[in-house]
């Protein structure tokens, strides 16, 4: 399929297209406050199937379902007493619960991959929420890049990865957080965390009062959890403090360096300009060194996607 794709902004005019073309089968990227999104109606069969084909996912992997509100969200889930903690505290937002998939959801098996749970998320972002209240219904959604590759902050990002693939991209600027949501895992004995993400798993497990499970990453089929995700074209090496030959430095706190995720060593924007100066620096071909990142709180999905980013492929 090659089409042109379409611009839309931020405007009623541009909200009511992007709807229409959900509705239409369509696959639209839409932003979020974590990263872009390549949305299309989760009721749809062969729409979801062609967010497959456009990322090129090499197999059916389980999608989120992005809803409007919590009582949109219990339709589609067997609701549970944390599920109501964790989504009244962190709701709309950076965060992903996996429940019980109801039989009678009327989704495409396609979205859970015949799996019998479910990844609902109520996000943020205002062009978003009033994509989905204007459809009325459940948008399927992974991060708008090409399967594999560096996930999408910006419009151009996703332009640069799926132009042509997609309908429509409705762009409304960089995504606040960067980070995808953090995935919570609510089928099991105790709360495991899936994904590291956009919302600190601190926050987390203040909002429950207990630590939670963090799965092992063999057990979990998610591509997310792949050794080799989030990955740049060019090679990526951790930990580094100055630049070798043929390489350029991604900074962290004060130093010299090609770019600097946070000179004053502030985590949330080192999460907020993660992807996009990957992106950059990306395009110059040559190996990026990334400099230390602290383990807490943000830090902690930062050095996940930077890992997967820096792991054999
Ligand atoms: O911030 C985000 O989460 C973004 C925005 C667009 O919402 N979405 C995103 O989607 O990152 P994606 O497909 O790139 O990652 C979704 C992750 C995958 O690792 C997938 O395997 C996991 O969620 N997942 C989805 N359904 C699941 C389920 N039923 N059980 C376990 N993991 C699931
Ligand atoms: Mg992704």
């Amino acid at each position: 399929m090659t089409q042109p794709t379409e611009t839309l902004t931020a405007t009623p005019q541009g909200i009511a297209r992007a709807a229409r073309l959900l509705q239409d089968g369509a696959l639209v990227a839409l932003p979020t406050e974590t990263v872009y999104g390549l949305g299309a109606d989760a009721r749809n069969g062969e729409a979801v199937a062609s967010i497959y084909a456009a990322k090129g996912r090499p197999s059916f992997n389980p999608l989120i379902v992005h809803l409007p509100d919590i009582d949109t969200a219990k339709r589609y889930v067997d609701w549970t007493e944390e599920a109501d903690r964790l989504a009244q505290a962190f709701w709309p937002g950076a965060l992903t619960l996996v429940l019980p998939l109801k039989a009678d959801s009327g989704l495409s098996s396609l979205v859970t991959a015949g799996l019998p749970s479910l990844a609902v998320r109520v996000p943020a972002h205002p062009a978003m929420r009033q994509v989905l209240q204007t459809l009325g219904g459940p948008v399927a959604a992974p991060s708008a890049n090409p399967s594999g590759k560096i996930s999408a902050t910006t419009a151009d990002h996703v332009r640069a990865g799926l132009d042509g693939k997609i309908a429509a991209v409705l762009d409304d600027g960089a995504c606040p957080v960067g980070l995808e949501s953090t995935i919570i895992g609510l089928t099991g004995p105790c709360p495991a965390l899936l994904r590291a993400g956009g919302l600190p798993s601190e926050a987390i497990e203040a909002a429950l009062g207990q630590t939670l499970e963090v799965v092992d990453g063999a057990e979990i089929i998610a591509p997310g959890q792949l050794a080799s995700h989030y990955a740049p074209g060019a090679a990526v090496r951790l930990n580094a403090r100055t630049a070798g030959p043929g390489e350029v430095l991604l900074g962290f706190g004060e130093m010299i360096c090609d770019l600097n995720l946070s000179p004053s060593g502030d985590l949330t924007e080192a999460a907020a300009k993660l992807f996009d100066h990957l992106h950059q620096l990306d395009a110059t071909g040559q190996t990026i060194a990334v400099a230390p990142i602290p383990n807490h709180g943000l830090g902690r999905a930062i050095n996940d996607r930077l890992a997967r980013a820096a792991a054999p492929r």
